[in-house]
């Protein structure tokens, strides 16, 4: 386990048998669509491939980066986008996969955009959901950990950029962020 970590909360093994289970169930949905499967960069990255390598419909792959976050651990601010799809989303099925919805605003207003630009229907798939941090009213429609409020990296997260390559889920230890 690295040093910055506190614990870990979920193994690279968990990991890979729930995104499994949950990516065949959303795969049985799309089997005569041709959805375009929208990755939330850079969190979503080693969720994404995961997800999408056991996907067997016709799927498109794209990617969005936004940002609601400076470098700490507190939201702020207005969505804004950092790179945007190349694909037209008019009368698309987006199916989004972001890396966490903890206060809601980035998919709620992710969402609110997607479907202004005509895209026919998007489903938001998410790694984990921090339930109790939400402040905008938006729900994944598939989630693969409820956690608590605690802050994690590894497996696409970052603290200040750091982390992402982790393969497991670890709770960053608090003098990390907090300041030593
Ligand atoms: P929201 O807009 O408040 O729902 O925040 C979503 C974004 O916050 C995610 O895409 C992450 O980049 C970031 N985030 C929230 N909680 C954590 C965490 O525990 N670790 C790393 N990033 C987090
Ligand atoms: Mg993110």
């Amino acid at each position: 386990m690295h040093n910055d970590c506190e614990r870990i909360m979920l193994t690279a093994e968990q990991i890979r048998s729930r995104v499994k289970e949950v990516a065949q169930t959303v795969d049985a949905l799309y089997q005569d669509k041709r959805p375009l499967a929208v990755g939330i960069l850079k969190g979503s990255i080693l969720f994404y491939v995961d997800f999408v390598r056991e996907l067997t419909c016709p799927v498109e792959l794209d990617f969005m980066a936004v940002s609601s976050y400076g470098s700490g651990t507190v939201s702020s601010g207005k969505l804004r986008i950092k790179k945007d799809l190349d694909s037209d989303v008019k009368g698309r099925d987006v199916i989004i996969i972001e890396d966490i919805i903890d206060s809601g605003f980035t998919l709620a207003n992710l969402k609110a955009l997607l479907l202004e630009r005509g895209a026919r229907s998007v489903l938001i798939v998410t790694l984990l959901n921090k339930e109790g941090r939400r402040e905008y009213e938006i729900a994944p429609d598939f989630n693969c950990f409820d956690i608590e409020n605690e802050f994690v990296i590894g497996y696409g997260l970052d603290y200040d950029e750091r982390y992402r390559n982790l393969p497991y889920i670890g709770i960053l230890k608090r003098e990390i962020y907090e300041g030593k």
